[in-house]
């Protein structure tokens, strides 16, 4: 994994003062300890994360791009669960976080596909 491979891109403002508690949650099976009230964009970010997902058609690699819900660049699977927009989303602890690698799987039964007859 990438992460603490160098110093992270985004960092705490240095004037804020540290807490003392911290999460504890797991990015592809990585321990990372953060402050909490974060949100698990910013905690990765943070530990040195820079890949977040790949793309489903080239796999090309993609992280967060605008912290606030509108670009979908930071979707993340939480908790078993795919698609999250993890600028959105608040550390908690023990939570299980993995990269998302290409297309997801439908999590619903497709219908089946009605054949209409279209009468001339
Ligand atoms: S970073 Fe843009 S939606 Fe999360």
């Amino acid at each position: 994994m990438e992460a603490h491979s160098r110093a992270p891109l985004f960092q705490a403002v240095a004037s804020e003062t540290p807490s003392r508690r911290s999460v504890t949650l797991s990015f592809n099976g990585e321990a990372l300890n953060v402050p909490p009230g974060i949100s698990v964009a910013a905690a990765l970010l943070m530990s040195g994360v820079e890949r977040f997902r790949a793309t489903p058609v080239s796999e090309s690699p993609r992280a967060p791009y605008c912290m606030m819900g509108v670009c979908f660049e930071c979707l993340v699977n939480i908790d078993g669960v795919p698609n999250r927009q993890s600028c959105l989303i608040e550390v908690v602890d023990g939570m299980q976080v993995h990269s998302q690698e290409g297309a997801r799987d439908l999590q619903f039964d497709v219908p089946l596909v009605q054949v209409l007859e279209v009468q001339p």
